[in-house]
């Protein structure tokens, strides 16, 4: 089975607290699974699924068996006029992923960018950005059940993808390792350039002449301008969604606060820009002992001094705080917490 006992996880989390694992394997082979997952039910072990590590938040030593998901291939499926089916293994890295189909000219991922973390971790959380999420291009995805060891499939109506959401935060939470996901991409590019952050960036060329990689090299660009390297400065990139409020609440704060930065979601609710609010609440840059916010994107909370989860959340419920004072706003955190 491979296993290690009592392994340190500060280098497989990259906000980087320093916490144990008492169980620890690497599955480079689906099948070893089942087996893995049987010692478990057996000695009644909690399990934390690890992609790359960058969307948790290990608050103490983890008491159970950490599964560190490092399958590999990416198998072009079919093809028709339009589209490519590609196969990723979930413990390809995201970001090879997208200069990979950027390099064989399957578009579709260029807004997903230097994006951290595993293909098996994409649609956990649907990863988004400059208006492009994992379920735009998503086709469908295996996961062996926890439960029967058996490998089940979810097309995208199953997952039920949501902003920063899915089966797999909700009912389907812990009861699935994902193993591969099928994406189906494009054969003609179709650039989406509104963003206003990404569009500033591709000024300098006309929009006619504007290629994928031109796309995919300006959403780095814009990244590395705001997001610190988490292999630089520990962090989980957005530590909070970007909160959704009611018109009502919208209108109120709106009148309090001219530049409220928000997006229109349906006709009853608006999304506001959570980084937007912290900034004006004062915490730009702030730190705490060892954790801070970041100086150039206040929603991202790093951890320059490697402290422990236990830290970086007492921060965290600070701003919680201080945003529901301020704004009568809840922000709900990003990353998975493990208590
Ligand atoms: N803003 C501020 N101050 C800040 C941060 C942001 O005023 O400190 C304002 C910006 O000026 C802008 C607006 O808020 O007007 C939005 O900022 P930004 O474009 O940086 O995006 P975001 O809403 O803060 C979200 C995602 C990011 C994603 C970007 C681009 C969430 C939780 N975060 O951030 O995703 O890269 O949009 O699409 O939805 C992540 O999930 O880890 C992540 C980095």
């Amino acid at each position: 089975m491979n296993l290690q006992t009592d392994i340190d996880l500060q280098p497989y989390n990259t906000l980087a607290v320093p916490a144990r694992g008492a169980y620890y394997a690497e599955v480079t082979e689906r099948e070893q699974l089942p087996e893995l997952l049987r010692f478990a039910r057996d000695e009644a072990l909690p399990l934390l699924v690890l992609g790359g590590g960058s969307n948790i938040v290990l608050e103490r030593d983890f008491p159970g068996l950490v599964l560190h998901i490092r399958l590999t291939g990416k198998t072009l499926l079919t093809e028709d006029r339009h589209h490519y089916w590609l196969k990723v293994a979930a413990g390809e890295n995201w970001h090879e992923l997208v200069q990979f189909t950027l390099e064989h000219g399957y578009w579709g991922l260029e807004n997903l960018s230097l994006i951290p973390g595993s293909v098996g971790a994409a649609p956990i959380q649907n990863i988004g950005a400059y208006g492009v999420e994992l379920k735009d291009v998503f086709e469908r995805l295996e996961a062996v059940d926890v439960a029967s060891g058996e490998l089940v499939e979810f097309n995208a109506d199953e997952c039920a993808f949501g902003y920063r959401d899915s089966l797999f935060k909700r009912g389907g939470r812990d009861r699935y390792i994902i193993v591969s996901v099928t994406l189906r991409l494009l054969r003609q590019p179709h650039l989406k350039v509104t963003y206003p952050s990404l569009r500033e960036a591709l000024q300098s060329i006309p929009v006619e002449a504007l290629t994928p990689k031109d796309v995919g090299r300006a959403v780095c660009t814009v990244r590395q301008s705001k997001l610190p390297d988490p292999m630089t400065i520990p962090n989980v990139g957005s530590f909070f969604k970007n909160p959704l409020v009611g018109l009502d609440q919208f209108m109120e704060l709106q009148m309090r606060h001219p530049g409220l930065v928000s997006y229109p979601i349906d006709a009853r609710h608006v999304k506001l820009a959570a980084g937007w609010l912290i900034e004006r609440a004062g915490w730009k840059g702030v730190q705490r002992g060892s954790v801070a916010v970041h100086s150039e994107q206040a929603l991202v909370l790093t951890n320059p001094g490697r402290a422990s989860g236990a830290e970086v959340l007492a921060l965290a419920e600070e701003i919680r705080h201080s945003i529901a004072a301020e704004y009568g706003v809840d922000l709900e955190a990003e990353p998975r917490v493990y208590p």
